[in-house]
């Protein structure tokens, strides 16, 4: 299963080997959220062992994509997003979140999605699945010129999959039924948004901190966001709290690292070209005490 929604950086292949380190507290902070994967993974399977959830994400609109999927707005029945072309991506990649996000290459925000030779193809493609408008080209990938009334977002996927006998095709309705998924989420009650730095968030008692910083070697995420990695550093190794962090390499006596796992990125739809790199996590004093206490009782 997916967690989160689509997101450049996203934790959604390795949740569960992150969050299984995490020592139980009344507080759990995503402090770098981003596409929310581990937030959607904690309230899923680790609900009972806090009490509330904060998700912040310094990115201007992040939180309300995800508030908006949690609340239905993407649900398949009644969300038929319009078709984007080059063109309209580049008047609203910085004004409309959902455009930025899941209409770029790679979720990274900033280029569009489709090379020039296969945006026709795309939108063909687009119009019969979201409005079951069959042109030529369509009839002729799906083999049929409609779907039956009801047929469901999977079983587009899974058509055009048999049809196609190639994996990967169908990622661009896996985006959507990932925005879909997140209103299947309950007990809402235990989570708290906040959109700004990780410093300005109140840390209270009892907590367990997460950070997925941005990668030392990779560019920034938004150009008016840049990471101050020495302060974040500083703040992490001084909080009285349990400070978890995600990264290749942390180099810094003040952290130990306490986990590595391989993380695989596929470099195209061909899965054999495929580029893994070993992902650790690092722990503050504090993080390193709680675990071996943990382990105590
Ligand atoms: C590696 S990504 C997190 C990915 C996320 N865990 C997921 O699974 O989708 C790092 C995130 O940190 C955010 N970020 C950068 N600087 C920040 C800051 N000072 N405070 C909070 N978030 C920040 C970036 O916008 C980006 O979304």
């Amino acid at each position: 299963m997916n967690f989160g929604i689509p997101y450049m950086g996203s934790k959604s292949k390795i949740c569960e080997q992150v969050c299984r380190l995490f020592p139980n507290a009344e507080n759990f902070y995503d402090l770098f959220g981003g596409g929310f994967s581990i937030s959607h993974f904690m309230l899923k399977h680790r609900c009972k062992d806090f009490k509330q959830l904060h998700f912040n994400e310094i990115r201007e609109g992040v939180c309300e994509l995800v508030k908006d999927a949690i609340n239905g707005k993407y649900n398949y029945d009644k969300f038929k997003p319009d078709w984007i072309s080059s063109d309209e991506f580049k008047k609203r990649v910085n004004s409309d979140i959902f455009v930025k996000l899941i209409w770029s290459f790679g979720n990274n925000g900033k280029n569009y999605l489709f090379g020039k030779d296969i945006e026709f193809q795309k939108k063909s493609l687009h119009n019969a699945i979201v409005f079951n408008e069959f042109n030529e080209f369509a009839t002729k990938i799906f083999g049929v010129s409609s779907f039956p009334n009801g047929f469901t977002i999977i079983q587009k996927r899974l058509h055009l999959k048999n049809r196609l006998r190639i994996n990967g095709k169908g990622e661009r309705l896996e985006q959507l039924e990932r925005l879909q998924q997140l209103q299947q989420l309950e007990r809402l009650e235990r989570l708290e948004f906040y959109t700004g730095s990780y410093i300005d968030v109140p840390i209270k008692e009892n907590s367990v901190i997460y950070c997925d910083i941005p990668y030392e070697s990779t560019a920034s995420y938004d150009k008016n966001n840049s990471f101050n990695r020495k302060e974040f550093l500083d703040w992490a190794a001084n909080n009285k709290e349990a400070v978890f962090i995600s990264e290749y390499q942390v180099k810094d006596e003040r952290f130990k690292c306490i986990s590595n796992f391989e993380k695989r990125s596929m470099l195209s739809s061909d899965k054999s070209n495929t580029l893994i790199k070993i992902e650790k996590v690092f722990v503050n004093e504090v993080g390193y005490k709680r675990i071996f206490d943990a382990r105590k009782k």
